[in-house]
């Protein structure tokens, strides 16, 4: 397309634009499980009105804007809280969990280089499934990242981990909780290893570090996965993910600032006189800071934990739901994430029943798996979801793969 010679007015473009987005994913009616956090109208409204009121202001730059560097400092500090940071710990908002997870390389990086005086060819121990986020990372900073398969149980193998690692390793990664299966990897362990091989542990808590806390709290017995840990030193949280914040903000953290200095670009070699910026962005949102510090605020600990109740109510009824169907869960699932095998059927037949009735939600392939990502609206639908699930596996069991017209729930 070109751009049209004379603008159009707003009045025109609105109603364009909705009706570019109804192909998209049903998530506001509950049909989504990936990508999509639905915590509900309250919180969204938060998110947009404290979005647009510094969605101009720049984290660039914290002199001209202390009230982004305030709100930012005060996210790390409620962060580092839930997650036992001690009192030595700092960290910054990045714009996601990959940007989370390349800043703990490029720190962790720097220090096995210039404080641990490492020469060689550096990589990375990560088990199987820990995000392709550390791949990209990896990519980007020439580092080898050795991907150790999970145990039968599909955690992290210890064992195997330790095996992998060499003088040249300057990373240990677990995650709290893994996206393919949303189990929390042995951290306690894996802190262990790190701290006899004076290597430096990651854990992705991307998907589980604004979760976890509130489990816990509501009674749920959440293994040891922060930095209650000894050698974790450092974490991914995304905020925009179960912080139930605005998209565009994570949190990388570090067990202390001397470890977090490594991650910070310092440069006055050119014209535009001194640049620092914390995180691999320049201009940085100011509303993705504005809305994770009202959202936060907003929701207070009690807040998250309402929420959280309803997300696992919900993991809870489809676990139940899907037994019944025959499924078997992967693992023992305690937070937002929950895969589901068949011993009989083709989870991949009965996913596109599923799309085709609407729901847009992801897989897992190793093993084959229906996975759900699960926001505490989904709390209202389980029961339209496991109709449909139970109607696809009619419609797989019949041999009838053709598409279903009509949703139960529109
Ligand atoms: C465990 C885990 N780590 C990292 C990421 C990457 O986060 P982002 O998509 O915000 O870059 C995700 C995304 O789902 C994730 O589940």
């Amino acid at each position: 397309m070109e751009m049209p010679d004379k603008g159009t007015s707003w009045d025109d473009l609105a109603p364009e634009m909705i009706r570019r987005g109804s192909g998209d994913a049903k998530w506001r009616e509950g049909k989504t499980a990936v990508y999509v956090f639905n915590a509900g109208e309250d919180v969204a409204r938060v998110q947009k009105e404290a979005y647009t009121m510094y969605m101009s202001e720049n984290g660039l730059g914290p002199a001209a804007f202390p009230s982004l560097k305030q709100m930012e400092e005060e996210v790390i500090q409620m962060g580092l809280g839930l997650l036992h940071g001690p009192d030595s710990a700092d960290g910054a908002i990045t714009s996601g969990g990959t940007d989370s997870i390349t800043m703990a390389v490029k720190a962790a990086r720097d220090y096995a280089r210039n404080d641990l005086g490492k020469t060689g060819q550096l990589n990375i121990v990560a088990p199987y499934s820990a995000h392709p986020a550390f791949d990209k990372a990896a990519i980007m900073m020439d580092l080898e990242l050795r991907r150790i398969p999970v145990g039968t149980d599909l955690l992290a193998d210890c064992d195997a981990m330790t095996a992998a690692i060499d003088n040249d390793t300057m990373m240990l990664v677990g995650s709290a909780p893994n996206f393919p299966y949303g189990l929390i990897d042995p951290i306690t362990q894996l802190g262990q290893i790190a701290e006899e091989k004076n290597v430096w542990l990651h854990v992705d808590a991307c998907v589980g570090g604004y979760i976890a806390p509130f489990v816990r709290m509501n009674g749920v017995d959440v293994p040891d996965f922060d930095f209650s840990v000894a050698g974790v030193l450092s974490m991914s949280a995304d905020l925009h993910k179960y912080g139930f914040c605005a998209k565009g903000a994570s949190t990388v953290l570090f067990r202390d600032a001397e470890l977090k200095k490594h991650m910070i670009f310092d440069c006055k070699d050119w014209p535009g006189g001194r640049m620092i910026t914390p995180t691999l962005a320049g201009t940085r949102p100011g509303g993705a800071i504005s809305a994770a510090w009202a959202v936060m605020n907003f929701l207070g600990v009690q807040g998250y934990k309402n929420k959280h109740q309803q997300v696992t109510d919900a993991r809870a009824a489809i676990e139940v739901g899907v037994k019944k169907l025959g499924f078997k869960i992967l693992g023992t699932p305690l937070l937002g994430i929950v895969a589901f095998e068949h011993p009989d059927l083709d989870v991949f037949a009965i996913y596109k029943q599923m799309y085709d009735r609407g729901w847009f939600t992801s897989l897992c392939s190793q093993p084959k798996a229906l996975h759900l990502m699960l926001s505490p609206f989904h709390k209202t639908v389980t029961d339209v979801y496991l109709a449909d699930l139970s109607d696809s596996i009619e419609q797989v069991k019949s041999g009838d793969k053709s598409a279903v017209k009509e949703s139960r729930y529109s």
